[in-house]
């Protein structure tokens, strides 16, 4: 029998999920944990590098790691893990600081970006980052790493420091394919059809725990455009607004863009408002309520980290061991 190929993907436990999110690449973890041999785990380490209110944090990485379960990542079939819980990936990512240049981490757009962001907060970990997304990407020695298009660089640097490496010491790590993961819907802000559905405007986001009434609300509120016509039909360049709400419908019915447009032929966009609300909301229910009973199972899901880290921590430490030993330390 084949080995399975080997994924890996890190999340940032610093928001709420929302429904982009999950109409975009969420949706389909599940089918890939059925084609690879998977690990994911909440990057809490790299969260710090901006300040955090630590009892958020925890209930955040708590709530995600019990969504993602309620989505479909089943903890039998695919690594689930907290990064902190892996020591390893401190050990590693100090190793890989030293392997990676200052020039080439001043180049990082992110780096850039958040610094200008949190001018009072430039610390070293910020900078440092990317080393450490190298380190939790090279222990595990995966085949392909599914980013999103801002996390692209930082899968190229992590390339670049493993190349460099084995350039040293031989073949240690595997240099990971860099993957654009299926990207699904793109979905934009309901008030806001020019930007990304994002937290940071709340009434244009629908939240994966919001409740029923809320997401009426806002699909409700949702902007449609100021054309004369008046009909529901997908044109995003014309019909920003009505093209978002089309492709949400879209994509949690299953319909085509012609069904929908047939469906609400001559009906406007006060009945086609609120229809997107109810299936939105329809389709979000059994996740929330998932979630919120697994959250309320505080024995499951420590079993699953507990689980998880165990499982992370053999692979892990096996890489950490040969790289230690090509470095030169002293094996204890
Ligand atoms: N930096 C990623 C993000 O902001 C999260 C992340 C951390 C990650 N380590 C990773 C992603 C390793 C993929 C692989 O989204």
């Amino acid at each position: 029998m084949d080995e399975k190929k080997v994924m890996l993907s890190g999340i940032q436990p610093s928001g709420d999920l929302h429904l982009g999110n999950y109409l975009g690449p969420l949706r389909h973890w599940p089918e890939m944990i059925e084609e690879f041999d998977c690990y994911f785990f909440l990057a809490d380490l790299h969260t710090i590098t901006v300040r955090q209110d630590p009892a958020q944090l925890r209930r955040r990485v708590l709530t995600l790691l019990a969504q993602y379960i309620a989505c479909g990542l089943d903890p039998e079939r695919c690594t689930l893990f907290i990064q902190s819980h892996v020591p390893a990936h401190a050990q590693l990512g100090w190793v890989l600081d030293c392997y990676t240049m200052f020039g080439e981490l001043s180049r990082m757009t992110q780096f850039k970006d958040k610094a200008a962001k949190h001018k009072d907060n430039i610390n070293a970990g910020l900078f440092t980052y990317p080393a450490l997304m190298a380190a939790d990407i090279l222990l595990y020695q995966p085949d392909f790493v599914p980013v999103g298009e801002d996390q692209k660089q930082h899968v190229e640097i992590c390339r670049d420091i493993a190349e460099r490496f084995n350039g040293i010491y031989g073949d240690v790590f595997k240099v990971p394919a860099p993957h654009i993961p299926k990207v699904g819907a793109r979905i934009m802000s309901l008030n806001d059809p020019t930007s990304k559905m994002s937290k940071s405007n709340l009434e244009g986001c629908v939240i994966l725990m919001d409740k029923p009434e809320d997401i009426m609300r806002k699909f409700k509120r949702a902007i449609t455009d100021s054309d004369t016509e008046r009909c529901v039909r997908y044109a995003p360049q014309e019909k920003p607004g009505v093209s978002n709400l089309v492709q949400i419908y879209a994509t949690v019915t299953g319909k085509s863009f012609e069904e929908i447009e047939a469906e609400f032929d001559g009906k406007g966009y006060g009945a086609f408002k609120p229809a997107v609300g109810e299936a939105v909301a329809e389709t979000l229910r059994p996740i929330r309520e998932e979630t919120e009973r697994l959250l309320a199972d505080k024995a499951y899901l420590e079993n699953v980290y507990k689980t998880g880290a165990e499982k992370a921590s053999y692979v892990a430490n096996k890489t950490l061991r040969k790289v230690y030993k090509k470095v030169g330390f002293v094996p204890r």
